[in-house]
């Protein structure tokens, strides 16, 4: 018996049931990866009403789901974007080849030469260098926030970037990779407010949602235009694939889907199944994960080798950035950063012991990883932007996994003896 409609869904539960209806592939209970790069029409007279209700929007075709080229959309693909938007709380979603794919058909669709873009600052190395190195190159402005927790400060920046043209995007990373900084995504969608009735241009508040996966913090809710989630991390969770998504209101997301078709950066058939299926139990994978976390930090926090860890958790109580945790997020997650005391020596020494945890770059996997900010993700980043954002050369980035929590804090113990 189909399900109510009148008794609403939870997230967690439609991680499960949406974007797939057994009846429409034999009543398998799981979804067909459907291995085509065309589709094959009944008569030339559909295949113009399909080409129709795809660029117009018009016909006999319009509305009806109907399938042209794996590169404009495919099966596995529509069931992954219906399930992203109704987790996000989205009209639509657009899924992507990766997060950074995403992040890219965000900044062609919306800037334009002489406008000017704001960005959380510290963020993703690869939105760092779209926004400071990419977009210049195309004629847009970026300018950093350096507090995402101060209105005065963000209103400043704003005005900064008015100053260099339009201010088109607001980007925010929350929590920031790597240091989980926080931005108070309310605060911001406000600002953007206020900017768009002063200038008669509202920018799109864009909000990268990849730390917190999608139950612990929800953008849309929030008021954000945009919701950015690198599905690569904790939705994937098993790092074994790449992929992004962006959710929002039908009409933002429908240009990014044109868009893509052109970019030719959608995400494939079995990439789209895997994704499918890992959003089933993100839920519970990112609970162990942030109860293993807590265990984690707090073993670090009081080791006396480490000068610090930033921890969602450890933010003190009476600070604007607890008080916007307390208000946004509903857990800490599970990916932070520690600073040694030192620098680069005493962090390599701590990675190169590590037996159980694994030294790579990504998050949000089933294994615990680590890695060396400065010199691995924000590589790239020149080091007074790394400095400005909180990254010594002493600070490791952890994603803890799901493990025993007492095999991780064992192998931690053991390593940081040779620190
Ligand atoms: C916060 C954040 N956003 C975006 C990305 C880019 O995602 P992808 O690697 O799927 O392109 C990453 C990658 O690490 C990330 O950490």
């Amino acid at each position: 018996m189909p399900h109510d409609p009148a008794l609403p869904l939870r997230p967690e539960t439609l991680a499960i049931t949406s974007g797939y209806d057994p009846a429409s592939a034999w009543g398998a209970a799981k979804p067909p990866v459907y291995l085509t790069s065309t589709f094959v029409y009944e008569s030339a007279e559909q295949a113009k009403a399909i080409h129709e209700a795809y660029f117009r929007g018009t016909g006999p075709m319009a509305g009806q789901p109907a399938y042209i080229y794996a590169r404009l959309s495919h099966p596995n693909l529509a069931m992954l974007e219906t399930r992203l938007a109704a987790i996000d709380g989205a009209e639509r979603a657009a899924v992507f080849a990766s997060g950074m794919a995403a992040h890219s058909a965000i900044a062609i669709q919306h800037l334009r030469p002489g406008d000017s873009v704001l960005h959380s600052r510290p963020i993703y190395g690869g939105t760092e260098g779209l926004y400071n190195q990419l977009m210049p190159r195309f004629g847009a402005t970026a300018l950093p926030i350096l507090d995402g927790c101060d209105g005065d400060h963000i209103r400043a920046q704003a005005e900064r970037a008015l100053a260099h043209g339009p201010l088109a995007l607001i980007v925010i990373e929350t929590p920031a990779n790597p240091t989980a900084a926080i931005t108070d995504i309310a605060l911001v969608v406000a600002i953007a407010d206020e900017v768009g009735a002063r200038t008669g241009r509202r920018p799109l508040v864009v909000c990268d949602n990849t730390f917190l996966a999608p139950f612990a913090q929800r953008p849309i809710a929030l008021g954000v235009d945009l919701n950015m989630t690198s599905l690569t991390k904790y939705c994937g969770g098993h790092s074994d694939l790449l992929s992004g998504g962006i959710s929002g209101r039908a009409g933002l997301i429908e240009p990014l889907l044109q868009l893509r078709t052109v970019l030719g950066t959608h995400c494939d058939p079995f990439t789209c199944w895997l994704v499918l299926r890992s959003l089933e139990s993100v839920a519970v994978r990112s609970e162990r994960a942030m109860a293993n976390a807590l265990t984690v930090a707090t073993f670090l926090r009081d080791h006396p080798k480490v000068a610090g860890v930033t921890y969602l958790g450890f933010l003190a109580e009476g600070t604007p950035q607890r008080a916007v945790v307390d208000r946004q997020c509903s857990g800490f997650g599970s990916t932070f950063s520690l600073h040694l005391h030192g620098g680069e020596a005493q962090a390599f020494a701590l990675l190169d012991h590590l037996h159980l945890v694994k030294q790579a770059v990504s998050l949000g996997g089933s294994e615990t990883l680590a890695c060396h900010s400065a010199t691995t993700t924000h590589y790239n980043v020149p080091a007074a932007d790394r400095a400005a954002g909180g990254i010594t050369d002493g600070t490791i980035r952890l994603s803890v996994g799901i493990e025993h929590p007492d095999d991780l804090i064992a192998d931690f113990a053991q390593a940081l003896e040779h620190v």
